[in-house]
C-alpha cells in the first residue's frame, strides 16, 4: 500500500477527507508535524508527500517519491533546486484560491478608493469628516498573469462595473476580460489601467519585471496592486515611483522577505500599504485545499494522471 506523508499541523482535515472519499483504506497516511522532520524510515517509504516545503536535498533521500502535493499556488520554494526534477509529479494548489484572493483583492481596491480607513481614523477622535469616495465602475483593472485567480477577480471586478484587460501567456480570451495581450503586449495593459494588479508567479522570467521601466510605462495616478510575489518588484524603483507621484501608492501583500522586516521603507513609504500576506487566508482554506489532494489521491491511487501539475520549466 503507497505511503502517503502529511507534512503539516493540519492532517487531521485531510485525513478526513481520504476517509470521507472512501480513500484511506487504500493507503497509509503518516502526519508528521510541520516543525517536525520525517525520519530517514519514513523518508525512504513514503510514495508521496503533502507539505508546505521541504530542506532542499531532503528529496533525494526518498527514493519512492512519486507524487508532491504543495499547499501554495506559487510554488518558487520548490523550484529550481537539484532535488526537484521531473522523476515525481510536483502539484501545486492551483484552483484553491477561488474565494479568498478576489475577496481581499477586491478591499484593496476599496481600501485605495473609498475612505473608510480616513473615517476610521477621525472616529478615534469623534470627527465628523465626510471624504469623497471614488468609484470603481468605469476605472479599468490591469491583470498582469490571468491564471486561476485572475479569472475569479476579473468575474467579480466585471460586477462592479470595472472594465478588466490584461496579459496572459497563452493569450486566449478570458470570460468577464475586455483584452487578452500576451505578456509582450504589457506596457498596452499598463498604459490603460487606473489598477495594475500583479498576479505572476515567482520564476526567473517574471523576477523583478515590475521596475522603473514597468512603472513608466503605468498610467500617472495609477495603482500598483502586489498579490502574486515580492520578487516581482524592484522594491527601491517602486519607492521612488510613489515618492515622486509618478502613481498614486501601491497595496503590497507579498514581499521579498516575510515577514517584511521593521526596518524596510516600505512601511514608511507614504501610500505604499503593507498586507501581512493575508490574500489567501480563509478560515477553511484547508478544506479547501483538503478537495484537491483527495481529488489527485484518486487519481495518484489509480494511476491516472494528477491535476494541478507544476510545469517545472515554466514555473507554475
Ligand atoms: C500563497 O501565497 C499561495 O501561493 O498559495
Amino acid at each position: 500500500m503507497p505511503t502517503i506523508l502529511l507534512w503539516l499541523d493540519e492532517a487531521e482535515t485531510y485525513r478526513r477527507a481520504a476517509e470521507a472519499a472512501g480513500l484511506a483504506s487504500r493507503c497509509t497516511l503518516v502526519a508528521v508535524p510541520r516543525a517536525g522532520t520525517p525520519d530517514a524510515a519514513l523518508l525512504e517509504q513514503a510514495d508521496a508527500v503533502l507539505a508546505w516545503g521541504a530542506p532542499a536535498g531532503l528529496l533525494d533521500r526518498m527514493p519512492k517519491l512519486r507524487w508532491v502535493q504543495a499547499l501554495t499556488a506559487g510554488v518558487e520554494m520548490w523550484l529550481g533546486r537539484p532535488d526537484v526534477t521531473d522523476r515525481f509529479a510536483l502539484c501545486c494548489a492551483r484552483g484553491t484560491h477561488r474565494v479568498a484572493m478576489p475577496e481581499n483583492i477586491l478591499g484593496a481596491l476599496f481600501h485605495i478608493t473609498k475612505p473608510y480607513t480616513h473615517a476610521a481614523l477621525a472616529q478615534r477622535e469623534h470627527k465628523w469628516v465626510r471624504k469623497v469616495g471614488q468609484p470603481l465602475a468605469g476605472k479599468t483593472l490591469g491583470i498582469i498573469g490571468l491564471g486561476a485567480i485572475g479569472a475569479e477577480v476579473a468575474k467579480k471586478a466585471a460586477a462592479l462595473e470595472l472594465r478588466v484587460i490584461g496579459t496572459k501567456r497563452r493569450a486566449e480570451p478570458v470570460a468577464h476580460v475586455d483584452k487578452v495581450v500576451p505578456p509582450e503586449r504589457t506596457a498596452e495593459i499598463l498604459a490603460e489601467s487606473d489598477f495594475v494588479l500583479l498576479l505572476l508567479p515567482a520564476t526567473p522570467s517574471t523576477e523583478n519585471s515590475a521596475d522603473a521601466a514597468f512603472l513608466a510605462q503605468m498610467k500617472p495616478g495609477a495603482w500598483l496592486l502586489n498579490f502574486g510575489r515580492g520578487a516581482l518588484v524592484v522594491d527601491a524603483d517602486l519607492i521612488a515611483a510613489v515618492n515622486r507621484k509618478q502613481i498614486a501608492g501601491a497595496v503590497l501583500d507579498v514581499f521579498r522577505q516575510e515577514p517584511l522586516p521593521p526596518e524596510h521603507p516600505f512601511w514608511a513609504t507614504e501610500n505604499i500599504q503593507v498586507l501581512p500576506h493575508i490574500g489567501g487566508m480563509h478560515p477553511t482554506r484547508d478544506a479547501i485545499v483538503a478537495e484537491l489532494f483527495v481529488e489527485n489521491l484518486g487519481r495518484f491511487l489509480d494511476g491516472r494522471p494528477l491535476a494541478a501539475k507544476v510545469d517545472l520549466a515554466a514555473g507554475y
